[in-house]
């Protein structure tokens, strides 16, 4: 932050025909009390120069592959200093650049070096941006927490109608400061102990075959991150996913609700917080048998499948809560969502349950996620927003009420 309390915003230009308008976006950046610092591609500079954004920031621009000689890592200094990193407008190439971790400039160095929130605004002509490649540039950058500005749609430098146009000026630099409000808590968390479960449970039939469900982990993923990010110890207990863990938690892996249980316990005898978003089964097979059964020899088996009871890892932890400890469960429902929700409160022990509606597709698997938070004090919907920011909004409640058990 700068010494008046404004935010040091990165803005990193890349080269096409929208450059000019990064200009316009470093104004309303600065009229919403940024400091600006600026660092370009060298194609970047075939479309505004350099001269224009030193001149309107004060600073050294960084271009190309080697920066200011006074400064001797540029770099790493521009990811220092920012809390925010602005691409704008960022290239279909820069963006793969970006998502495949290649850092063969300045710009795209100070971007994997980044630790601080960013948020990228592509603009390129349609068909780059609805191409299958970029497109799944843009979505593995998202799996990432960096936020992706869509494209508006409209009228194309190329003469062409369609996605791809950078968004004004005006909005690119309101989300941005958006996204920095929603990800900077003063990392209120620092020294906080935080437990995570996440993903699903996975209870064998046979050698094979097992019993299992949709979720993918990334709300807990997303959770755990976000409590990184505001300065917490994280022990994620997940089940099996296809999601890199937050880096600087600690992961226990697990399979089976049983196995979930022993991880969850063991963490929570030294934590503040419990967030249970993993999708426990409820159930498992009664007889699980170390060969595959066989069509034809094992039908019966194979037609009937004894069930019996899990332990419920949330009820487990809700009960064993001490003074001060804040547990935090969410519910699964197709129907009537907040009532189910509120009695899961009560029945389980949380402080707060996250209620999300999972009828047609919704929640598992998916980028955004619509919840409303129930505690004892009543029920606050949520609109659809990334996993990410849904975290910070859940985390907000648990640390308040870390505060509130703390007086
Ligand atoms: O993982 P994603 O693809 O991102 O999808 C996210 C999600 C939909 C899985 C997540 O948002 C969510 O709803 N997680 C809870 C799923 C679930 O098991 O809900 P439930 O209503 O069946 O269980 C209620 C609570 O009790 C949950 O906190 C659950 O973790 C817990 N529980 C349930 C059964 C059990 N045996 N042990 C438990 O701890």
């Amino acid at each position: 932050m700068t010494p008046s309390g404004g935010p040091q915003v990165a803005l990193a230009v890349t080269g096409c025909i929208a450059a000019y308008k990064a200009v316009e976006v470093l104004r309303a950046l600065q009229r919403r009390g940024a400091e600006v610092r600026v660092a370009m591609t060298r194609s970047a500079t075939e479309f505004v120069g350099p001269a224009t954004f030193r001149a309107l920031t004060g600073a050294p621009v960084m271009v190309g592959e080697f920066g200011d000689p006074l400064e001797p890592i540029p770099h790493i200094a521009l990811a220092e200093w920012a809390d925010l990193l602005l691409v704008a407008p960022c290239t279909a190439n820069v963006a793969a650049k970006l998502a495949h971790g290649i850092a063969d400039d300045l710009l795209t160095s100070a971007a994997l070096a980044c630790t601080c929130p960013v948020m990228v605004a592509p603009a390129m002509n349609v068909h780059m941006y609805e191409a299958a490649a970029t497109q799944a540039n843009l979505a593995l950058l998202r799996q990432r927490g960096v936020a992706v500005l869509e494209a508006d749609s409209g009228y194309l430098a190329c003469g062409e109608v369609g996605a791809g146009r950078l968004p004004e000026p005006e909005a690119v630099a309101e989300a941005a400061l958006a996204l920095l409000r929603e990800r900077t808590h003063a990392r209120d968390l620092a020294g906080r102990s935080v437990l995570v479960t996440a993903g699903p449970t996975v209870e064998p039939i046979d050698a094979v075959r097992f019993v299992s469900n949709r979720s993918s982990g990334k709300m807990g993923y997303a959770v755990a991150e976000a409590a990184l990010a505001r300065g917490a110890e994280v022990t994620l207990v997940s089940g099996p996913v296809a999601l890199e863990p937050p880096r600087g938690a600690r992961v226990v892996p697990v399979a089976t609700a049983v196995e979930m249980l022993a991880a969850a316990e063991a963490a929570f005898a030294t934590a503040d917080v419990a967030v249970c978003a993993a999708a426990v089964a409820d159930l498992r097979p009664a007889r699980p048998v170390a060969r595959k059964l066989k069509k034809g020899a094992d039908d019966a088996a194979l037609a009937t499948l004894e069930l019996v009871e899990n332990p419920d890892v949330l009820a487990t932890l809700g009960r064993a809560k001490a003074p001060g400890q804040v547990v935090v469960g969410f519910a699964a429902e197709t129907d009537d969502v907040v009532a189910n929700a509120e009695r899961k409160l009560a029945a389980k022990g949380a402080d707060l349950m996250v209620a999300n509606d999972v009828s047609e597709g919704r929640a598992f698997g998916r980028d955004e996620n619509e919840a409303t938070l129930v505690s004892a004090t009543g029920a606050e919907p949520l609109p659809s927003m990334a996993k990410r920011a849904l975290a910070d909004a859940i985390l907000d409640r648990a640390a308040a009420a870390l505060g509130a058990s703390s007086c």
